[in-house]
């Protein structure tokens, strides 16, 4: 009766809280969920990814393996592309012969960052980097497969478990005088947990669809859907709000501060993008709309600092 979910990438921020945290209602419904991290499948193998959808025969498959070091991809395109991209059209290919739903996670660094208002998903699309061309093929190569997806499209993500911006700040200001912090790009930092919980959404609505399917009530606390699950769609899903990485910081170390995980506050010196002599370009505004996700899934994004609150208030090291 249930489902089966196979979770890939599932020790990244994303996987492991998908691997970790689904509610337990509704687990209850679910007939397996099956967690693979790269030692079990590895992007750079399609083999192994087509091997592991043959052996789990996932209802729905949530792809939270990425290559994500925007720096070391402008030296490596080609890995990049092979697990960002390349690989991705060999799961949506699988997931597409055994009619298995596929969410797939994507990037704000589609955009070049010149817009002036908050990007919308069908704006264009002009990739800085090699991450986020490598990430742009990846959502093309769903769209020529076609099958069942649905790809949510994120930025700035943090998680408890995992390096991120804002742990890395606070590692930082355990041990330095002062740092330096662009202040000219922005964006929203969004939550690894709140991402994951955008991922079993699409699995409790297919659970909803197979109780529908079969004639029997669908168990009260899964979200009526009556449409079923948006397919073919890419959504952006970000936190609320917007900032920036110098705001971010300052914010994250005074929190640390207060809470004893940093000694002493350390100057936090504004910064340009153009100072820092970063090898991938970044865009300078990739602040995400929403709408679409809010109407289709009938929900409100966390505000982007009260999730930096929340993640700082559960941290006892970086
Ligand atoms: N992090 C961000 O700020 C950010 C921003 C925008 C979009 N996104 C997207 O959100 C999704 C989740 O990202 P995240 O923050 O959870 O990233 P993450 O913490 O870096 O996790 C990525 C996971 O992918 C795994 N991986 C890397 N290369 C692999 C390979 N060759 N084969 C299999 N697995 C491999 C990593 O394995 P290891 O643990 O072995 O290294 C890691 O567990 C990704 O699609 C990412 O592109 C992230």
């Amino acid at each position: 009766m249930g489902i089966r979910i196979l979770v890939l990438g599932a020790n990244g921020q994303v996987g492991f809280s998908l691997a970790h945290h689904a509610k337990p209602a509704l687990l209850d419904t679910l007939d397996a969920v099956v967690s693979y991290g790269r030692d079990k499948v590895d992007f750079t193998k399609p083999d192994q990814i087509v091997n592991a959808m043959k052996d789990v025969r996932p209802d729905v498959v949530i792809n939270a393996s990425a290559y994500t070091n925007v720096e070391k991809a402008e030296d490596e395109p080609e890995l990049a592309r092979q697990v960002n991209a390349i690989s991705v059209g060999v799961l949506a290919e699988q997931a597409k012969k055994q009619d298995a739903v596929l969410v797939h996670y994507s990037t704000d660094y589609v955009f070049d960052g010149t817009s002036n208002r908050p990007y919308l998903e069908t704006d264009a699309t002009n990739p800085l980097s090699s991450y986020g061309r490598s990430k742009l093929e990846g959502e093309q190569f769903l769209q020529q497969v076609g099958g069942h997806w649905v790809v949510f499209r994120t930025g700035w993500v943090y998680a408890q478990r995992g390096g991120n911006f804002c742990k890395t700040m606070i590692r930082l200001a355990q041990s330095r005088d002062q740092l330096n912090v662009v202040d000219d790009q922005r964006g929203a930092p969004t939550p690894a947990s709140w991402l994951a919980e955008l991922g079993l959404t699409v699995a409790g609505v297919a659970v909803q669809s197979r109780y529908k399917t079969m004639g029997k009530m669908a168990p009260t606390f899964l979200p009526d859907y009556p449409q079923g699950i948006p397919s073919g769609e890419i959504f952006n899903a970000s936190a609320s709000g917007e900032t920036t990485w110098y705001d971010y910081a300052a914010m994250a170390v005074e929190l640390a501060l207060k809470k004893g995980l940093v000694k002493k506050m350390p100057q936090i010196n504004p910064a340009k993008t153009a100072s820092m002599g970063f090898k991938a370009q970044r865009p300078a505004y990739s602040v995400l709309n929403n709408s679409k996700l809010k109407d289709a899934f009938r929900l409100n994004p966390p505000e982007w600092s009260r999730g930096v609150k929340n993640l700082i208030a559960t941290l006892d090291e970086v």
